[in-house]
C-alpha cells in the first residue's frame, strides 16, 4: 500500500441513523486533502474513524506500516477548539502526551515553527484565540507524525489570522514531510491548500465529487483557476444540499 491511510467503503451509523454511506478516501505521502460539506454531512465522524478514535463503523480502515515508526501513532489531530490543558504552560501543552518524555529541544523548535517562542511559560488563558491554536498544531506535530489530521482548525478565529494559520500549515506540512487531511467548510481554504478536494453530501453523507488542484504552491489567493475551482465546488454544495 503506498497511501498513508485508507478508508475503503465507510459504513457509519449513530443509533440506527446512518450518517456515511460507501465513503472511500485514501491520503498519499505529501498531499493535502481536504473535505468539505455542509454541516452534519458526517465531516468530523469521517476524520475520527480516519484517526482510530471511532471503530464503530463498518468498512476498512488500513494504516501504512510507515506510520507505526517514530513516536506516538504516526498520526496528529488537531480539532476546531485548541483543547489546552489550563493548568499547564504552553510548552508543557505541546509535549503533552501520556508516558511521553517531554523532548524540550523539539518543544522549542516546534515553538519557533509556530511563532510561540515567547510564550513557552504562559498559560492558555493569556493567548489569543490565533495562538492557541498555534500552540494546538504545536501540539499536533509534537510526535512527528506522517499525517496529520485537523477538524475544521481556523473556525474560530478571524479572517486574516485565518490567513496566515493556513500560510503556516502549508509551509509545516512542506517543511516535515506531513500529509493532511483538512475537514473545513470553507472553499477559500479548501482550494488554496489543498491537493484534491473531496465533497461529501446527501443523506446519508457519499462522495459526491473529487476536484483535483493541480497549482504550484504557494498560490495565489485571487487566482482565476481557483475561483473557477470554487465555483465547481459551489454548485455541487448546493445541489447536495437538502434544505
Ligand atoms: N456521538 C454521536 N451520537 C449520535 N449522533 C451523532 C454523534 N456524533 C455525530 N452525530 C450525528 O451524525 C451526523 C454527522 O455529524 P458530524 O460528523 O459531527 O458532522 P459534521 O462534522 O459534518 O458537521 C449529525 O447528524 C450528528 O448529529
Ligand atoms: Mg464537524
Amino acid at each position: 500500500m503506498s497511501a498513508l491511510l485508507q478508508l475503503q467503503n465507510i459504513h457509519k451509523a449513530y443509533d440506527g441513523l446512518r450518517v456515511l454511506d460507501d465513503v472511500s478516501l485514501s491520503l498519499a505521502p505529501g498531499e493535502i486533502v481536504s473535505l468539505l460539506g455542509p454541516s452534519g454531512c458526517g465531516k468530523s465522524t469521517l476524520l475520527r474513524i480516519a484517526a482510530g478514535l471511532d471503530q464503530d463503523f463498518s468498512g476498512a480502515l488500513e494504516f501504512n506500516p510507515l506510520l507505526q515508526f517514530g513516536r506516538g501513532t504516526g498520526i496528529g489531530v488537531v480539532f476546531q477548539e485548541p483543547r489546552l490543558m489550563p493548568w499547564l504552560n504552553v510548552a508543557q501543552n505541546v509535549s503533552f502526551a501520556d508516558g511521553w518524555i517531554a523532548d524540550e529541544k523539539w518543544v522549542q523548535q516546534l515553538l519557533r515553527d509556530v511563532g510561540l517562542s515567547g510564550h513557552a511559560d504562559a498559560l492558555p488563558k493569556k493567548l489569543s484565540g490565533g495562538q492557541a491554536q498555534r500552540a494546538a498544531i504545536a501540539r499536533g506535530l509534537y510526535g512527528k507524525p506522517h499525517v496529520l489530521l485537523l477538524d475544521e482548525p481556523f473556525s474560530a478565529v478571524d479572517a486574516f489570522t485565518r490567513m496566515k494559520l493556513q500560510d503556516l500549515l502549508s509551509e509545516l506540512a512542506e517543511r516535515y514531510e506531513i500529509a493532511v487531511l483538512l475537514v473545513t467548510h470553507d472553499l477559500d481554504e479548501a482550494f488554496y491548500l489543498s491537493d484534491r478536494v473531496l465533497i461529501l453530501g446527501g443523506t446519508p453523507s457519499r462522495l459526491q465529487r473529487e476536484l483535483a488542484v493541480p497549482l504550484a504552491r504557494p498560490r495565489d489567493r485571487r487566482s482565476a483557476e481557483l475561483a473557477y475551482l470554487r465555483g465547481e465546488a459551489l454548485t455541487e454544495l448546493y445541489q447536495s444540499h437538502a434544505i
